[in-house]
């Protein structure tokens, strides 16, 4: 499915995004392996946490969904979930793979994970060699997806320090770490999102964490708990972009995740001149919230802080387009991270912005946009999700509509995006 995005504007309204992909995924893995029943209020109905949704029912854990965003969970304690004989089906989800390779890891039986053609190509290594030190044994076609996860092993705890800044590697080992003798320990370069380590504390496994740093140890009991699902910041991140750079915008995203190893882009945008402000904060299931608020400011090219980058990295296809709104130039480095998510996203904006008449110079882990006028054309999403609503994002400053194909999965972390976007003033449809 291709989509056409025009010119238009000024943005208004109030817009709900749909809830943290992130926790989402985390609280039905959490909740499956827990005693008792627990509910989760704000879930993403996305393609990426229905598939994890879905390997765990095909473990043999029942989870009903009452309503649209709720779903209870019927743990089936650590050692209650069930072989399959079906491999099971990630889908698009990084995320969802790379955590199920670590709880799987320690179960009885051997598993299968399969993914989509883009997961198919992601990197895995990251994840089986560290499970593989604890003691694991999973086959990979060449670091590749399928995963083939042999049960039955005994793991030990590790002492790891994550070559590169990873919360999906991280949370793999501490999920490893529940089934493992020992202590696991995990040592970040940067302090990525904590969501694991701040869950694992709710359901009631002790845990000790600082930014940076995670230790636990094996043979404690996961407790069922409600999980309130704050909405998604990288969701967010589209509006408050869209908003930033079309005149005489002005939005509110209420009860956003503020969990500041998630808002470098708020960062960023302030750095370039934008106008946000946070409202009503609080804190919602452990975790902090506030509605954003967001007003056009003409923005200016800056050199982001590298020490952003963690805290920012689902953000830098929506940072572009915000760069090549911007008078001046942007330069991103210390991102190479960018080129093995679900698609080369350096590459992949970088050719966008080009086809858009936006001068883009790419370096091996970063970009130096030259902000400037973008004319219409068409690009390539590469199915990537992120990529596919940057460049929607784009068409509402573009001199003529913007082409972008293959967008359809959008729905795998932002179902209703077209709804809510032409809602507050995009001019966003469907292309012949
Ligand atoms: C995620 C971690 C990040 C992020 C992804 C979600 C998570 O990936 O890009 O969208 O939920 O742990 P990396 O750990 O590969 O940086």
């Amino acid at each position: 499915m291709d989509w056409r995005s025009g010119p238009a504007g000024p943005l208004r309204g109030s817009v709900g995004v749909p809830g943290d992909k992130s926790v989402s995924h985390r609280a039905l893995m959490f909740a499956a392996l827990a005693d008792g029943a627990s509910h989760i209020r704000g879930f993403l109905e996305g393609e990426d946490t229905r598939a994890t949704a879905a390997v765990l029912q095909q473990l043999g854990v029942r989870i009903d969904a009452p309503a649209d965003g709720e779903r209870v969970v019927h743990g089936a304690g650590l050692h209650g979930l069930r072989a399959s004989d079906d491999p099971l089906d990630c889908g698009n989800a990084g995320t969802g793979m790379r955590l199920l390779a670590g709880l799987l890891a320690g179960q009885a039986f051997d598993s299968t994970l399969i993914g989509d053609a883009s997961l198919s190509k992601r990197p895995m290594r990251r994840v089986t060699d560290p499970l593989t030190a604890m003691g694991a044994r999973i086959d990979t076609r060449d670091g590749l997806p399928p995963l083939v996860i042999h049960g039955g092993q005994r793991l030990h705890g590790i002492r790891y320090e994550l070559p590169v800044a990873s919360a999906q590697v991280k949370s793999a080992l501490l999920l490893a770490g529940l089934y493992a003798e020992g202590e696991t320990e995990v040592i970040e370069p940067h302090p990525t999102r904590d969501y694991t380590e701040r869950m694992l504390a709710a359901f009631g496994w002790p845990i000790a964490f600082e930014p940076g740093r995670a230790r636990l140890s094996g043979g404690h009991v996961l407790h069922a708990t409600g999980v309130d699902v704050p909405a998604d910041f990288s969701s967010a991140a589209f509006f408050l972009v869209a908003a930033s750079i079309v005149p005489g915008s002005e939005l509110r995203l209420p009860a956003v995740g503020l969990n500041p190893r998630r808002t470098g882009l708020l960062e960023a945008l302030r750095l370039m001149g934008a106008d946000i402000r946070v409202e009503n904060e609080k804190t919602s299931g452990g975790e902090p919230v506030g509605d954003l608020v967001v007003r056009y400011a003409p923005l200016r090219g800056v050199e982001l802080p590298e020490t952003l980058v963690p805290d920012m990295i689902d953000e830098f296809p929506a940072l572009f387009v915000a760069a090549a709104a911007a008078r001046g130039n942007t330069v991103i480095r210390g991102a190479a991270e960018l080129r093995v998510k679900e698609s080369d996203r350096l590459a992949t904006m970088a050719t966008g912005l080009r086809a858009l008449g936006i001068q883009v110079d790419e370096t091996p882990d970063g970009a130096t946009i030259h902000g400037g006028t973008l004319a219409g054309g068409t690009v390539e999403s590469l199915t990537d999700h992120r990529i596919a609503m940057s460049f929607a994002v784009a068409g509402l400053v573009a001199q003529e509509p913007v082409r972008i194909n293959d967008c359809r999965h959008v729905a795998t972390s932002f179902p209703g995006f077209m709804e809510l976007a032409n809602g507050c003033g995009f001019a966003l449809g469907v292309a012949d």
